[in-house]
């Protein structure tokens, strides 16, 4: 059946983003319009409503971090999308840990397994939300992440999807290996 344009493209990762004010003070948002957008040089995007205070920090500081959260961190992942930081010291009421990051001033939340530290190149104006196209800086795994080859086990990692119909859904099985038809 043919329905009207929309962006039914699920599944979607879920991430919470890290912007930081002028001052330092930390925020967490949200975010499944986010995704891979290059690889030399590594490269991400978000897509975000002007409304949300976490546009004006990203726009104003071109620095934020993208923390991927682990099943375990559910409620506070889909709390930091129902409250503002204009309104609400978001660290303070998840629990979450700020860490220094290396390369960009917000910081990493501790808890979540691996954390992307990213600069912004460009941003686009796209209509309800801006494309913030952004280049990966810095990234930090925890160590019970990796496999024996010091790369990521993304099974430890435990992340989970937003599946449009406003819900959440887990990733659990490995259907294949990448490159298994040619074999
Ligand atoms: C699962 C989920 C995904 C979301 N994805 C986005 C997104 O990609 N872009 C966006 O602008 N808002 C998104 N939101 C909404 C923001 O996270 C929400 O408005 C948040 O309160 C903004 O926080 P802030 O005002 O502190 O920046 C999402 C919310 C949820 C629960």
């Amino acid at each position: 059946m043919e329905k009207k344009p929309a962006t039914l493209l699920y599944p979607l990762p879920v991430v919470l983003v890290t912007t930081a004010d002028a001052d330092g003070r930390p925020n967490i948002m949200t975010v499944a319009w986010t995704g891979v957008v290059c690889s030399e040089p590594p490269m991400l995007s978000v897509s975000i409503r002007p409304s949300r205070y976490s546009y004006g920090l990203l726009k104003a500081s071109g620095e934020f971090v993208v923390n991927v959260p682990s099943a375990d961190h559910l409620r506070q992942v889909d709390y930091c999308g129902m409250v503002t930081g204009a309104q609400v010291d978001k660290f303070a009421a998840t629990g979450f840990t700020p860490v220094p990051a290396s390369r960009v001033r917000p910081p990493l939340i501790a808890e979540c397994p691996v954390n992307l530290e990213c600069e912004v190149q460009q941003r686009i104006e796209l209509g309800s939300h801006d494309l913030f196209v952004a280049r990966i800086v810095a990234c930090h795994v925890e160590d019970s992440c990796l496999n024996e080859k010091g790369r990521l086990d993304v099974a430890r990692v435990r992340p989970f999807a937003y599946n449009g119909a406003l819900s959440y859904w887990s990733v659990k099985e490995e259907l294949g290996r990448y490159g298994f038809s040619q074999k």
